[in-house]
C-alpha cells in the first residue's frame, strides 16, 4: 500500500486548520501542525519570529497549507496590532519559503489570503484580476501574497482569497450571534452592504481540491455575497431570536471599532467564477442552507 501523503498545516490550531485537518484525515492523509505553542508534544513547534523549527520533522511533508496569522477581527487596529497582523503573516510565509528548499518531498503549497483587498466601488463585482486597493487590509493582502509568490522557486502553489468563514465553532458568526442572543438583532450600518462568505466545510474542501488538482494562481474562496441586513436576519431566524431593532449607525460602529469597522461596513461583491470553472462544486451556495447546516449540528 502507498504511504499516505503528509500535509503540514501552519497555523493549524485555528478555526480553519482544525476543520481542514479533520477532512484530510478522513480522506486518508497524514497531518502535521506547526504551532508557536511549546506545550503540546503532538504538534511541531516553530517560531517564525526567531526562525526556529526542527527540519527533521518536515522531511516527509508533501504539501504545506499556510493558515498562520494573528486574528484580524478580535481587537482594535492600533499601530502595534497592525505590525503584528503584518508580521504574523509575512514573516511566517517568508520563513516557510526559506525552508521549502529543505523539504525534499514538497510538491504543493497553499497560501491563505483575504478577500478584503480591493478598492470599494459600489455595485462592482470584483474578480481575482482586479487591482488591489490602498487601505490597510488591501496592502496587507498584497504583501502577504507577494510573500507566497516566493514558493514559485519550489513548487506549484495556490493563493486563496478567503471570505468570511461561516462556522459553528467560532469566528465571525460567533461575533454576529452575540447581540442577537441578547435580543438585540439589527442590521449594522446601512445594512445594504454586501459581505462575501463561505461555509467552513466548503473552504476545507476547496483546499483539498486545490491540492489534489494542483491548481495554480489566485482564487476567491467565496460561496456567495449577501447584504448585512439579510445575514443578520437569517441568523436571528436560526436562533429564533427577534429582529426588529433599527440599524446600528455606522458612526457608532466606527467609534467603537475604529478602522476595524470596515470589516462590517465595507460593501464588497466578489465573483467565484474562476474556482467554479476548475470544476469545484460548493455544497453551500445559499446562505439559509449554510446557516441551517451550522445551526442543526
Ligand atoms: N476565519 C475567517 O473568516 C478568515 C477570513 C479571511 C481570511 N482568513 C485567513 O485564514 C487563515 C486561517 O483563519 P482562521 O480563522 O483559522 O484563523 P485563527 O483561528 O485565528 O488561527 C490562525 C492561527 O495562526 C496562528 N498565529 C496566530 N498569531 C500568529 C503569529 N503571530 N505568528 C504566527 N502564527 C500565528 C495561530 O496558531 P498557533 O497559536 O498554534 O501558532 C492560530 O491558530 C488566517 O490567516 C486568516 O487571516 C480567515
Amino acid at each position: 500500500m502507498n504511504k499516505p501523503k503528509t500535509v503540514l498545516i501552519a497555523g493549524g490550531s485555528g478555526l480553519v486548520g482544525t476543520n481542514l485537518a479533520s477532512l484530510l484525515r478522513d480522506k486518508g492523509y497524514s497531518v502535521k501542525f506547526l504551532t508557536r505553542q511549546k506545550s503540546n508534544d503532538s504538534l511541531i513547534h516553530w517560531s517564525p519570529k526567531t526562525k526556529e523549527i526542527d527540519l527533521q520533522e518536515l522531511i516527509d511533508v508533501d504539501v504545506v497549507v499556510n493558515l498562520a496569522g494573528a486574528n484580524i477581527g478580535d481587537r482594535n487596529w492600533t499601530d502595534a496590532r497592525k505590525k503584528e497582523l503584518i508580521a504574523s503573516r509575512i514573516d511566517s510565509t517568508l520563513f516557510l519559503s526559506e525552508i521549502a528548499a529543505k523539504m525534499p518531498a514538497l510538491s504543493y503549497y497553499v497560501g491563505a489570503s483575504g478577500v478584503n483587498c480591493y478598492e470599494l466601488i459600489p455595485k462592482r463585482i470584483v474578480s481575482e484580476s482586479d487591482a488591489f486597493g490602498s487601505d490597510f487590509l488591501s496592502t496587507l493582502v498584497r504583501d502577504w501574497e507577494a510573500a507566497s509568490d516566493q514558493f514559485q522557486a519550489h513548487c506549484p502553489y495556490m493563493k486563496l482569497r478567503i471570505a468570511m468563514v461561516l462556522s459553528g465553532e467560532g469566528g465571525s458568526l460567533e461575533a454576529m450571534k452575540k447581540p442577537i442572543s441578547f435580543g438585540l438583532g439589527s442590521p449594522l450600518g446601512k445594512g445594504t452592504q454586501y459581505h462575501p462568505w463561505i461555509h467552513i466545510d466548503d473552504l476545507s474542501r476547496m483546499i483539498l481540491f486545490g491540492m489534489e488538482q494542483h491548481l495554480t494562481g489566485t482564487y476567491h474562496a467565496v460561496a456567495n455575497c449577501d447584504q448585512n441586513r439579510t445575514m443578520m436576519k437569517a441568523i436571528s431566524r436560526q436562533m429564533k431570536r427577534p429582529f426588529f431593532l433599527p440599524a446600528v449607525p455606522a458612526f457608532l460602529l466606527k467609534m467603537i471599532l475604529g478602522e476595524r469597522s470596515m470589516l462590517v461596513l465595507s460593501d464588497l461583491q466578489v465573483s467565484n467564477d474562476k474556482i467554479k470553472k476548475t470544476g469545484f462544486q460548493f455544497q453551500f451556495e445559499q446562505l439559509t442552507d449554510a446557516l441551517k447546516a451550522i445551526f442543526q449540528k
